[in-house]
């Protein structure tokens, strides 16, 4: 029985993950690194110091920076990012985000976030719906990222419900992965071919319908 949905945050909640690839692809471009929407789906979900480092192995770039250098364009991405964010409100719920969520309270079912963003909070402070949930996992707590099953697990506990009891939804190959590792029934969005792995996949958040996944996931 599902008491609890553990939800991704960008790409699934609202539209960030298009701003992520706008910030890292201005960085990218400024380090004449090539990015494109291909490569982009492998950095969904992934942390930034881990997404530099796959842009960096891309151009073959890897060793040519040190530590604080590579922390200068993180933090120079995440300032353009900051940037991007700043006229977030409720108008940029993804559609059919807000009946989910309206209809998930309405079931008594509880609610976590597990973004490995640590804009997070605020987005969801400026989305209006910070109140609506029970936990934020802490992704600066994590030993490891998505696909490491580690955040959907900790999502769980938090809500002290067994994986079993949970759904996860997530826009991003790596979430998807990990919330299969974590033994949690798994909700996708996005093309077929990315969402290939997922328990249950929609094309786009308007299809994320509470009736529909329940079935699925309790059967
Ligand atoms: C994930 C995004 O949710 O958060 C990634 O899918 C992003 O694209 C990651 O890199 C980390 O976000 P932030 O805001 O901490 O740089
Ligand atoms: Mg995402």
């Amino acid at each position: 029985m599902i008491k609890g949905f553990i939800f991704d945050l960008d790409g699934v909640i609202t539209d960030t993950a298009e701003y992520h690839y706008q910030a890292w692809k201005r960085l990218a471009d400024k380090l004449k690194i090539s990015l494109d929407r291909e490569m982009n789906e492998q950095l969904k979900g992934i942390s930034r110091m881990d997404s530099l480092d796959r842009i960096l192995a891309l151009g073959n770039q890897i060793e040519s920076y040190s530590v604080e250098e590579k922390e200068r364009l993180a933090d120079e991405k995440n300032e353009d990012y900051k940037k991007l964010i700043l006229d977030v409100t409720p108008a940029d719920l993804l559609p059919g985000i807000s009946d989910l969520l309206a209809n998930l309270k309405a079931a008594g079912i509880r609610l976590a976030l597990a973004s490995a963003s640590k804009n997070g909070p605020v987005i969801m402070e400026k989305l209006g719906i910070a109140d609506l949930f029970d936990v934020v996992v802490d992704p600066a707590g994590l030993e490891n990222g998505k696909p490491d099953p580690e955040i959907f697990i900790k999502g769980a506990e938090q809500l002290h419900l067994k994986p079993a009891e949970c759904v996860g939804v997530e826009d991003a190959q790596a979430g998807i992965e990990a919330i299969n590792a974590a033994g949690i029934f798994s909700v996708g969005v996005g093309t077929k071919e990315a969402m290939e792995k997922a328990d249950y996949a929609v094309a786009d958040t308007s299809k994320l319908k509470l009736t529909d996944i329940l079935e699925r996931a309790n059967s």
